[in-house]
């Protein structure tokens, strides 16, 4: 792959203004490593200020509502998360499936409407400890892939997969390299199934308990494309370790 490697931090439910130093510091880092394209993906009262004041790095929402018709309070379409700056959205991430009952269906309508407005989409899919123990673990990603999967001839060009095991995400447990390889060679070729030769080019990231320490093991497993940094992308100084690894590996 001669992409340079995707370095995406999900901030989850943080980020208060005093987080903005963080985000300007991982920018200026991002000048220096010039081999990771970096990314960070704030709360949704972030995006504009962090958007306003980082230069380099990309910035994205971690969800979005489809417009529908209906009113939706308390909800933020995929136009105005564009409007706000954003340039991308995650869809899916496990903490929506679980605690907001977020399914396939309704995750492939988001990454729709998400591209149809012209931002990018991260899909992220995983299995459950239970399913990677009894040996089902690539069906069960397998089958929450063809569901959640965007339609549509361009949609592979702006679309990027996650690979984030629900089981290692926060826990401080990770797969290993070859177990990472084994899922991300599976989604590889279920994207050029559905997409054909335009998903050659799509980024497959890994996600869950990515730290300084493991950052550089885990980016050299096969078809790893970047990674999904949640808690180790909240300070400057652990996810410059985490980018400092990939701009080496992207050398
Ligand atoms: P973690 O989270 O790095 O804290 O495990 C990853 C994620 O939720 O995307």
């Amino acid at each position: 792959m001669t992409q340079r490697p995707y370095i995406v931090g999900n901030w989850k439910m943080n980020g208060m203004r005093a987080m903005l130093g963080e985000a300007r510091a991982i920018d200026r880092a991002a000048e220096r490593l010039i081999k990771a394209e970096v990314a960070l993906a704030p709360p949704f009262t972030m995006i504009h200020a962090i958007r306003r004041e980082a230069q380099l790095i990309g910035v994205g929402a971690q969800n979005c509502q489809p417009e529908d018709g209906l009113e939706h309070t308390g909800e933020i379409s995929p136009a105005m998360v564009k409007d706000a700056g954003a340039g991308f959205v995650i869809l899916g991430h496990c903490e929506r499936r679980a605690h907001h009952h977020e399914t396939d269906a309704m995750i492939k309508a988001k990454a729709e409407a998400a591209l149809a407005v012209g931002l990018g989409v991260i899909v992220c899919v995983g299995e459950t400890g239970e399913q990677r123990k009894a040996g089902q673990a690539e069906q069960a990603i397998a089958a929450r892939l063809k569901g959640s999967l965007p339609g549509g001839d361009n949609a592979a060009e702006k679309l990027t997969v996650a690979y984030e095991p629900i089981w290692a995400v926060g826990s401080g447990r990770t797969p290993t390299p070859d177990e990472i390889g084994a899922v991300h060679r599976m989604i590889r070729s279920q994207l050029m199934e559905t997409y054909g030769e335009g998903a050659a080019a799509v980024r497959i990231l890994y996600g869950g308990s990515v730290n300084v320490e493991n950052a550089a093991e885990l980016l050299s497993a096969d078809e790893v494309g970047g990674v999904l940094v949640g808690g180790a992308s909240r300070s400057a100084e652990s996810f410059l370790g985490i980018i400092a690894a990939a701009a080496e590996r992207g050398s």
